[in-house]
């Protein structure tokens, strides 16, 4: 299996290293813009392979997109990250651009390959490519909901004193302050959630979670990247290794939890033919409100996106 990974920066970089050192796949390409930083991260990550025992070759290329040519999975992490005080949506008159002309590329070279997106804002950038590459909404979703929901796991491991091993959620919605965490869907090795901790607690959990990323750019005047790039890498894995994993992923709406013509998270199945099946949950009528906040907020940016043309 081949997989590139385009964006040699932290995420980036974070992501091929994770899908070496666990042999996700055979030859992992990276590319960048910037002349020999990508060549460097790959040769690094192919030096650490006798230390952590790998076999994965990692290669790195400066914007030759011949050398990501045939790649069964590409995950495009390019474009800016945000500093303090920006919010992700921010980020759409630069990034936008880029991941267009990242789309372009993988169009000519890897036509039959399936697009990860974890660019900003994540669920219009997921938009922007899928518009640039009309490949079908089963070969391009975005990664938000596994960080996401590993951020929330991470909280309640940490408050409740267990493992996060055993903590399982689910979440809907744009990677935004609007995500929906849904405790109804939160178990500690299937114990629902909210009979080990108390409301108030899980509230301010929940509203943690959903500006988690913004606490790490407070904290480093900068993006995440090892949960960013865990993530994407986790999302290849499922494909790759037709795993049929179910995550929250930013997959295109058609239809499902009433909703048309929007990227958005929803948990799906994650197999060889990329999203093989949107799950669709019952949602309260609370739940069904927050979803369509959501839905609004990532669709006012969709509209920005469109404006720019
Ligand atoms: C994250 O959630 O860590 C990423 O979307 C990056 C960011 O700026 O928040």
């Amino acid at each position: 299996m081949k997989v590139t990974v385009v964006g040699a920066g932290n995420v980036g970089a974070t992501c091929a290293d994770v899908l070496a050192y666990r042999e996700i796949a055979n030859e992992i390409v990276l590319l960048d813009i910037k002349e020999g930083l990508a060549e460097g991260k790959s040769l690094d990550i192919w030096q650490k392979a006798p230390i952590d025992l790998y076999d994965s070759r990692t290669i790195g290329a400066t914007n030759d997109y011949a050398r990501t040519a045939n790649s069964d999975v590409i995950v495009i992490t390019s474009g800016l990250p945000r500093k303090p005080g920006m919010s992700r949506d921010d980020l759409i008159g630069t990034n936008a651009g880029i991941v267009k002309s990242v789309t372009e590329n993988i169009v000519k070279y890897s036509p039959e390959s399936i697009i990860i997106v974890v660019s900003n804002p994540l669920d219009v950038m997921t938009y922007q490519a899928h518009i640039t590459s009309k490949f079908p909404r089963t070969r391009i979703m975005g990664m938000a909901g596994i960080l996401d929901t590993a951020r929330y796991r991470a909280f309640l491991a940490e408050a409740l004193n267990v493992s996060p091993k055993d903590i399982q959620a689910m979440l809907l919605g744009g990677h935004g302050d609007t995500m929906v965490p849904l405790p109804r869907y939160t178990t500690v090795s299937g114990i629902p959630v909210t009979e080990l901790i108390d409301k108030d607690k899980l509230h301010a959990i929940l509203e943690r979670t959903k500006v988690g990323g913004g606490e790490l750019v407070k904290l480093m005047g900068t993006s995440a990247w090892y949960a960013p790039g865990s993530a994407a890498a986790q999302m290849v894995e499922s494909i790759v290794r037709d795993q049929r994993r179910i995550f929250p992923v930013c997959v295109k709406l058609e239809g499902e939890y009433g909703i048309k013509d929007c990227y958005l998270g929803v948990p799906v199945v994650l197999g060889k033919n990329g999203i093989e099946r949107i799950i669709e949950l019952d949602l309260t009528q609370e739940e069904k409100a927050l979803l369509e906040a959501s839905r609004k907020a990532v669709r006012e940016v969709m509209d920005v996106l469109e404006r720019l043309g």
